[in-house]
Parts: structure tokens; C-alpha cells; sequence
């Protein structure tokens, strides 16, 4: 079955664009190999939005990923744009994406690779089976309240306002214990809700809910624990809940775990077209140097493939062949290690594009 589908992709700044560029190279290399037909449309987004129009999210780019099938965004931000308010810059772009089409799970896998072990800067008995799934809550929380600053008689007073309602944690909780219901059924709900009223409801509301759940075992962390229980004994999770801004914190913590953040991929789902992204941000200092690590967003065009076209053989296709680059000692620079080979994000496709095409060879032959 042939799929015809249109990508739009938003490489944003710094290295987003290189790595954006390897993933799309794959994506192509994928389509050809399967007979399926993407259309990618490129738009400018974060900071190179800014200074080509003006503002981040221009509407052009926001009407093209309405009515996209998938969106592969690379990464925005940067000292250039540092300077600028809340709400005029890069990032507040990407989260006005997020809000206007309603992204309210973000899916980020924390899977640590055997071949890539030796990275992790945990002892190795403690990194035996790390496969978390961090459901982080992406359209709430005090990402999106009220932010104001004012007069002080010290000189400025800001204040952030944090909100949930019932509604908002229903929802991304649903998908939290299906995802877990799908892997080994443990469930850890991240709060602080010794402190917090959003908290509060946050663990009152999936608590109720776990009644409609009961093969799933539903743990309740705080989440300074749960930082520590990361790093003490990752195994012990399988699926972690938790609101915005602890997600964001906490899957950057599991990123260490697994070697590096530029391994990490990401889906932001809701109602319309999906978002797909490595978890990290622009990494200003490498960017033009061809040495950011595009893997995690070559994961996050096969997780599109999957979770969004169906296409589960083409991800595994994909994700099989990169698992056989590292076994093979191929590696960009923030995961070099004596021994292996190191090699630049461009030429990192190449081999992984040579492997995904011996592969499919062997099968044909
Ligand atoms: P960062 O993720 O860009 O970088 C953190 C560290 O990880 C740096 O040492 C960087 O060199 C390294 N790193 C990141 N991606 C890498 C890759 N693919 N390969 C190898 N190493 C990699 O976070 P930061 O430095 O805190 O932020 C830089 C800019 O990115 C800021 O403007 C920030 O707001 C933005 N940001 C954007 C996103 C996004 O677009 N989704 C996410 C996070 C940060
Ligand atoms: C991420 C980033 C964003 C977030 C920023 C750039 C707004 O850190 O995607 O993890 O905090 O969600
Ligand atoms: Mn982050």
C-alpha cells in the first residue's frame, strides 16, 4: 500500500536546519525504497522567522501545518534573539504552535541502546532495561498562564500564573495509562502535590481514573523524588506522567541517562496534524560546524512514520538501521569514544542511508 502525504517541515535556527536536512534525506530514502509519495513544504519558524518577517510564527507557516498530514520541526532559538521579551521570541512561537493545534501529549521515549551503554554516566548495573516513555503535558501549566511583570519598591515584582483544569488532565492522563496499558502497565504520575494546588488536582484526578484502569499499576512521585529515582534506578519506570514543566526538566535529565540529548525524539499530538521533533533545542555552538547529532530527529521522522502514517515496517526499516551504525562503532562527536568512528552530521546520513539500502538489497535478494 503506496501512502501520498504532505510533511511540512520547519528547520527553524541554529543546527536545526543540518539535522533536519539528514531526516528529510532518510525520509526521501524511505520513499523511494517503499514506493510512497511525501510532498515536503518548508516555512520559515523561531528565530529566522523573526528576521525574515518579523515574528515567529508567521501565518503562512501556521496555515500550512493546519493542513499538513505531519510536521517535522527541527529546533529554535538563540543568543541573537536572547534579548527579545516573553511572547516575541523564537520559543514563543513554537509555543503558540503548540496552542493553536491543541498539542496537548508530548511522547518523548527515553530508550537506552545496548550498542550505546558505556555512554550512559550511570554505573552499568543500574542501566540494564532503561525504556521510559515520559508523557509530558504540553498545552498547560505555567507555560501557559498569565505572565506579568511590574513595579517594585526592590525594583520589579513578576509573577507567572500556573493552571489545569480537571479537562486538561483527563486527557493527556487517558493516553498515559493506554500507553501503559501497551508496554508493561506501570504507570508513575509525576507531582508536587505536597505543594502545589494544580498539583493537587493533577494527582486527585488520575487517581480517580485509575479505577477504569485497574491492570495498571499507578504509582504518585513528587518530583524531586522522582529526579533522584531517575537517576538511582531508571529501570523501575515504565511510563511517567507528568504536567509541562516537569516533563520538560525531567526528560532532559533521562536524555543524559541514554548517552546524549541529540538521540532523543519526540511527538506532540492532539485533534489535527501531529508535531514531531528531537527533544533538544538550537545548540548554538555547534551549529554551522556539522557536528550536532541529527539521530534524534531521524527517530522523530520514523516515529511519524508509525504513529502517524501507519508505516510501522518503514520505522523499523529506519530505526534498525541506525541500531546497526552504532553496533558498528559510527558516531557523531558527542558520542565518540575510543574506538569508534567519528563522523559529522551529514556524512552520519550517508552511512545510515548506505545501511538502510544494504538492507533492503539482502531482503530483495
Ligand atoms: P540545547 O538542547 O540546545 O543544548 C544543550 C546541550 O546539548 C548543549 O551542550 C548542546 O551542544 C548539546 N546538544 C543539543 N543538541 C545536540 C545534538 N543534536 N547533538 C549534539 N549535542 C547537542 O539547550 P540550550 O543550550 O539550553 O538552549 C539553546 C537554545 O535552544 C535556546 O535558545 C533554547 O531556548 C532553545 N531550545 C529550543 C528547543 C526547541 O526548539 N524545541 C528546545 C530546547 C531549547
Ligand atoms: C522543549 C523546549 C521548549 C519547552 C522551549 C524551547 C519552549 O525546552 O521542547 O523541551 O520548554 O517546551
Ligand atoms: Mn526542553
Amino acid at each position: 500500500m503506496t501512502a501520498q502525504k504532505t510533511i511540512v517541515l520547519l528547520p527553524g535556527d541554529g543546527i536545526g536546519p543540518e539535522i533536519v536536512r539528514v531526516a528529510v534525506d532518510v525520509l526521501k530514502t524511505c520513499a523511494v525504497e517503499f514506493g510512497h509519495h511525501f510532498e515536503f513544504a518548508e516555512f520559515p519558524f523561531g528565530g529566522s522567522a523573526i528576521d525574515a518577517a518579523g515574528m515567529p510564527l508567521p501565518p503562512e507557516t501556521l496555515a500550512a501545518c493546519k493542513s499538513a498530514d505531519a510536521i517535522l520541526l527541527g529546533a529554535v532559538g538563540g543568543p541573537k534573539w536572547d534579548a527579545q521579551p516573553i511572547g516575541k521570541r523564537p520559543e514563543s512561537g513554537l509555543l503558540a504552535l503548540r496552542q493553536e493545534l491543541g498539542l496537548y501529549i508530548n511522547l518523548r521515549p527515553i530508550d537506552l541502546r545496548p550498542s550505546l551503554r558505556a555512554l550512559s554516566p550511570l554505573n552499568p548495573d543500574r542501566t540494564q532495561n532503561v525504556h521510559i516513555d515520559f508523557v509530558r503535558e504540553l498545552a498547560g501549566d505555567i507555560y501557559f498562564g498569565e505572565h506579568r511583570v511590574g513595579p517594585d519598591e526592590s525594583g520589579e515584582r513578576a509573577t507567572d500564573e500556573a493552571v489545569y483544569t480537571t479537562a486538561e488532565v483527563e486527557r493527556v492522563a487517558r493516553y498515559a495509562f493506554a500507553r501503559a496499558e501497551m508496554r508493561t502497565s506501570r504507570l508513575a504520575s509525576v507531582d508536587k502535590a505536597n505543594v502545589l494546588s494544580t498539583s493537587q488536582l493533577w494527582r486527585r484526578t488520575v487517581t480517580r481514573m485509575s479505577a477504569d484502569h485497574p491492570g495498571v499499576k499507578l504509582d504518585h512521585l513528587y518530583v524531586d523524588n522522582a529526579a533522584m529515582q531517575l537517576v538511582l534506578a531508571p529501570a523501575q519506570f515504565d511510563v511517567i506522567l507528568t504536567s509541562n514543566m516537569f516533563g520538560d526538566i525531567l526528560s532532559d535529565l533521562g536524555a543524559a541517562l541514554v548517552g546524549s540529548i541529540g538521540l532523543v525524539p519526540s511527538m506532540s499530538s492532539g485533534p489535527g496534524p501531529s508535531l514531531y521533533e528531537p527533544i533538544h533545542g538550537s545548540a548554538p555552538s555547534l551549529a554551522g560546524k556539522d557536528v550536532a547529532n541529527p539521530v534524534g530527529t531521524i527517530l522523530s521522522a520514523s516515529m511519524m512514520l508509525r504513529e502517524s502514517f501507519g508505516l510501522s515496517r518503514e520505522a523499523e526499516w529506519i530505526e534498525s538501521a541506525v541500531d546497526r551504525l552504532f553496533v558498528n562503532r559510527v558516531r557523531t562527536p558527542d558520542i565518540v569514544a575510543s574506538g569508534t568512528t567519528r563522523v559529522g552530521c551529514a556524512e552520519f546520513g550517508e552511512r545510515l542511508r548506505a545501511e538502510m539500502a544494504g538492507a533492503a538489497k539482502a531482503k530483495r535478494s
